[in-house]
C-alpha cells in the first residue's frame, strides 16, 4: 500500500471508514484499505469512469477521497477537486499524490501554488502541503521522484 497514505489514514481515523480511490490504477490500495477493515472503491479510465469529467458516486458520501499520481494525466485538473469535494462528508479528508515541479522525470508536474489554488477554489480548508523524494525501485524506472502531497477537509 502506499505507505504515506497509510500513515495519513492512521494520524486522521481512530476506525475504518469508507474511502474512494480516484484514479485506481490496479486497485491495489482499495485491496489493502479493505484488508484494514474500511469500506473502499475505486474508479479508473481502465473501468470506465473518466476523471476529466464530474463523478458522483452513488454511495457517496466518503471520509476518505484518494488520488495518487492521476492528475499531472488530467486536462481539468480542477475537476478532480470537485469531484474530490462532492463526494466527501463534511468534514471528510481528500489526500493527493503527484509529481513535484522539480521532479526530473515526469515533465507534466505541478507545483504547490496551483495545488493550493485548486484546493481553495473548491472550497477545501485546512489544506498542507508536503514535498518530499521518493526512489521508484521498480523494474524499468529505478530513478528519484519529487513528490508533492496535499492534504485537505472538506
Ligand atoms: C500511474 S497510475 C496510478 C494508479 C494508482 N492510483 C496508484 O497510485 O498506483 C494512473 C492511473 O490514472 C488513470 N487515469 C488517467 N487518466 C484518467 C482519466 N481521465 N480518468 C480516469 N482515470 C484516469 C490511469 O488509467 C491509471 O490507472
Amino acid at each position: 500500500m502506499n505507505i504515506y497514505l497509510e500513515n495519513f489514514v492512521n494520524i486522521k481515523f481512530k476506525k475504518p471508514g469508507k474511502a474512494l480511490d480516484l484514479g485506481a490504477g490496479k486497485f491495489f490500495d482499495v485491496a489493502c484499505l479493505k484488508q484494514l477493515g474500511w469500506k473502499c472503491e475505486g474508479v479508473d479510465k481502465n473501468v470506465g469512469v473518466n476523471l476529466e469529467k464530474l463523478y458522483l458516486s452513488k454511495n457517496r458520501p466518503y471520509d476518505l477521497v484518494f488520488s495518487n499520481y492521476v492528475l499531472h494525466f488530467l486536462k481539468n485538473k480542477q475537476k478532480l477537486f470537485e469531484t474530490a469535494y462532492k463526494n466527501l462528508k463534511k468534514g471528510g479528508w481528500f489526500f493527493l499524490h503527484t509529481f513535484d515541479k522539480s521532479d526530473r522525470i515526469c515533465k507534466i508536474s505541478i507545483d504547490e501554488k496551483e495545488i493550493i489554488g485548486f484546493f481553495k477554489k473548491q472550497g477545501f480548508k485546512n489544506i498542507s502541503v508536503k514535498k518530499f523524494s521518493f526512489y521508484d525501485n521498480d523494474l524499468g524506472h529505478k530513478h528519484w521522484h519529487r513528490i508533492l502531497e496535499a492534504t485537505a477537509q472538506k
